[in-house]
């Protein structure tokens, strides 16, 4: 138990990326409300997290982290919901079948409503309007009652997020996620998609798997492990007020934990040390990320590290590199080679998308190329210092958008247009987000046989 931090110690820090709610009562009074709701997330359930993160950062995992780059009030159905889960253990099963190693499934989902912005005002021809912070704040559209930032969206989130994690539950350990349905989950790939074929061959080889456990006695009715699987939920902790009002003492340990989500992560722009955002979270016993843009220098990082996660516990910290494809290799070693030499133990994570957005057609877009070529980069540099490139974090959809250009369907600047759904970010689409687990798979498995080889050295030596 930290003495000298409460949930709402972050009120006393300065703070970036808060909206200017103009009803400081109703505000209030809402957090209060939310404050008597029960918690979303469970203790236990963010420890496991936790645990199984701790794997990852001993190079025995791999953590597969994604979703939306902000959800919306207005796609809350059950159709998306499902087409995100297929789509993200699509990409589980490949990542798994490729590298034969643990796939951690965290969702940028149930909560990933809170956007920071570059701006606080947009400006459209001669009108100025607050910008758009995410549907817990405010509305999209461009008219001043929209934007105006109201409480009253807080608790449209929050129960969201719990509808949102109620048929998630039901999809993890419902039956949906037996491993004998690989097959099936083939159903949300669209006709003639290039990827539906390497599904399919992956699906196969791990269908003859199964047939195989089944005539020596393992089923699903005696390992769970076939028949359910563990997804849990992130976003980023920037709306603090109403993270404030979920976080709640385990009363098994005695700890204080976020209960909006299982993982919360902190912006790359909320990330000063003396500041809120990384106040409330060295608080919360949650796995905690770290968002590490180019303008982290390496002391800061361990200077944050020391404040985020003082015991060096194996789990808490997942640092995620979001540099650009162009800088990847100029700015990522200098951090690892820190965090190696001070024996800071964290989870490497690659978002692949926050430093490789540009603009064409008057979209915001994502060449696909420049995605797959940071991840690249990452995984090179890791080759390089001898670390594991630990995970991916991703944003996409299950749906057939045409938000990112390139993949295998090259997606083109003049087709943004068809099917550009995103309220923030451009997304993968179902087809993009395959192909590049499919890519990860294979830079996964030359680094599993790299490992192998050095042990057969060191063996032979
Ligand atoms: C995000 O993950 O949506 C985001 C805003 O990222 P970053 O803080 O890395 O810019
Ligand atoms: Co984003």
């Amino acid at each position: 138990m930290k003495i000298d931090w409460t949930p709402g110690s972050w009120r006393e820090k300065p703070i970036c990326q808060v909206p200017t709610y103009p009803d400081q009562d109703a505000l209030r009074m809402a957090e209060e409300q939310i404050a008597t709701w029960p918690p979303l997330v469970f203790a236990g359930e963010a420890r496991a997290l936790t645990r199984s993160l701790g794997e990852v950062c001993e190079g025995r995992g791999f953590l597969l982290q994604g979703g939306d780059c902000a959800e919306s009030f207005a796609e809350h159905g059950a159709d998306n919901i499902r087409d995100f889960f297929r789509v993200f253990l699509q990409m589980s099963i490949v990542l798994t079948f490729g590298a034969s190693r643990q796939v951690v499934k965290v969702g940028r989902i149930a909560g990933q409503f809170a956007k920071p912005r570059s701006s606080d005002y947009e400006m459209r021809g001669e009108i100025e309007l607050p910008s758009y912070r995410g549907d817990i704040i405010n509305g999209i559209d461009f008219d001043e009652a929209s934007r105006v930032p109201n409480p009253e969206r807080q608790k449209m989130a929050y129960r969201q997020s719990a509808a949102t994690l109620n048929l998630l539950r039901a999809f993890a350990q419902g039956g949906f996620s037996k491993l004998e349905n690989v097959h099936q989950w083939m159903l949300g790939f669209v006709e003639g998609s290039p990827q539906a074929e390497r599904y399919e061959q992956v699906a196969e080889r791990i269908s003859e798997a199964i047939a195989f456990m089944q005539a020596i006695g393992i089923t699903g009715e005696n390992n769970p492990q076939l028949r359910e699987t563990s997804f849990y939920t992130s976003h980023e902790a920037l709306l603090l007020g109403y993270e404030q009002a979920l976080t709640r003492t385990d009363s098994f340990s005695g700890d204080w934990y976020a209960t909006s989500g299982h993982m919360v992560w902190i912006g790359d722009r909320t990330r000063q040390l003396d500041h809120a955002h990384v106040e409330f979270c060295r608080g919360v016993n949650n796995p905690i990320g770290l968002k590490c843009g180019p303008s982290l220098a390496p002391d800061e990082l361990i200077k944050l590290i020391d404040v985020l996660n003082p015991a060096n516990t194996q789990g808490r910290l997942t640092l995620i590199a979001r540099f650009g494809h162009d800088k990847v290799e100029q700015y990522l070693p200098k951090l690892i080679r820190t965090v190696e030499k001070e024996g800071r133990k964290v989870v490497w994570s690659c978002d692949p998308m926050h430093g490789n957005t540009i603009s064409a057609n008057g979209y915001k877009t994502r060449p696909f190329q420049r995605i797959l070529s940071e991840v690249e980069s990452f995984f090179a540099v890791h080759k390089a210092e001898g670390t594991h490139p630990g995970g991916i974090h991703v944003e996409m959809t299950g749906n057939n958008v045409t938000e990112c250009t390139g993949g295998a369907r090259a997606i083109s600047n003049e087709d943004l247009s068809d099917r550009y759904h995103t309220h923030c970010d451009p997304r993968l689409n179902a087809d993009q987000a395959v192909e590049l687990a499919f890519k990860v798979a294979q830079l996964l498995k030359n680094d599993r046989d790299q490992v192998k080889e050095k042990n057969r050295l060191a063996a032979s030596a």
